[in-house]
């Protein structure tokens, strides 16, 4: 890759940053389109993330990703918010204009919905209502995504009942809470079961989800990509449920930022979820 003065420099912001997987997307499809332009990881300060932007504002950057713990900031620091991004009270991308604006959207919702379609052909989120495990940031997008795209029931199940039923609230439209303890009811007729915790990532406990209340129709979706298929796809599968992994959500993502960042969709032919999965098979420093 030659860089000229014309490259177009964006680039993902998180704390930790060094092990995110959009670099290695973003500079393969760079290539691959052969693209002037280049993607690093940035690492501001966790109390700098404000300087950091305002920094950028009028076109130093083209974009950034953001990333944990800068998602909900990012939202606050915009001048323009997507409502996609509004519903997620977060975001996961931010535009620079040359004229000093920022402009704040949110992917997240895409790629899950993307990564249905891809893994699970003639999945239709009106199919049924939809099963969310987990409250946090992640969950709020997903909620918010899914009604929008037709759910016509989004449950979110959590750990800790009154977080499930804030988010419950803040989404609207027909979303119900339930508590941990109440899976197996929840999950009774659903179309999908979605995880948006962290639980099963490697290293931590992974939550003994009742998947044997499901449907034998239901789809069974983990955000947590690393490893690929975590004990709760694992089980999915043993029961013979269809899933879909945190991977292809990651990698469907990063297409709308790309298009944002570089002004063409990525290329076709590029195998980047070949790529991101020899990175994880690798054990990193
Ligand atoms: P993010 O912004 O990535 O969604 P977060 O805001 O820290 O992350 O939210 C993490 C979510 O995962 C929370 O809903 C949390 O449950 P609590 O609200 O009870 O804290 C949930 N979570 C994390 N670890 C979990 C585990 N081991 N079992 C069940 N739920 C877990």
């Amino acid at each position: 890759m030659t860089i000229s003065g014309r490259t177009v420099v964006a680039g993902v912001a998180g704390s930790p940053v060094t092990h995110s997987l959009s670099p290695l997307i973003h500079n393969a499809w760079l290539a691959g389109a052969g693209i002037d332009g280049v993607y690093v990881a940035f690492s501001p300060a966790e109390d700098g993330f404000a300087r950091f932007v305002d920094g950028l504002r009028g076109g130093a950057v083209r974009g950034l990703n953001v990333t944990i713990p800068f998602k909900e900031t990012a939202l606050v620091l915009a001048d323009e918010v997507s409502a996609r991004a509004r519903a997620a009270q977060a975001a996961n991308l931010l535009v620079f204009e040359p004229d000093g604006r920022v402009r704040a959207d949110n992917t997240d919702g895409l790629g899950m919905l993307g990564a249905l379609a891809a893994q699970a052909p003639g999945f239709q989120p009106q199919a049924g209502p939809i099963a969310l495990l987990g409250a946090g940031g992640a969950a709020r997008g997903a909620a918010a995504a899914l009604i929008a795209a037709g759910a016509p029931e989004v449950r979110i199940v959590n750990r800790t009942l009154e977080k499930a039923q804030t988010v419950a609230a803040d989404v609207g439209g027909s979303c119900a809470a339930f508590p941990l303890e109440a899976a197996a009811a929840a999950f009774e007729g659903v179309a999908a079961v979605i995880n948006a915790t962290p639980a099963g990532l490697a290293g931590r406990a992974a939550f003994e989800a009742p998947l044997e209340a499901t449907p034998e129709t239901a789809v069974v979706m983990d955000m947590v990509y690393q490893p690929l298929v975590t004990p709760l796809l694992a089980k999915a599968q043993a029961l013979g449920r269809r899933t879909v992994d945190g991977l292809e959500m990651l990698v469907r993502q990063a297409a709308p930022s790309f298009e944002a960042f570089y002004g063409a969709a990525p290329p076709e032919g590029v195998d980047v979820r070949c790529l991101a999965l020899t990175a994880l098979e690798r054990p990193r420093p």
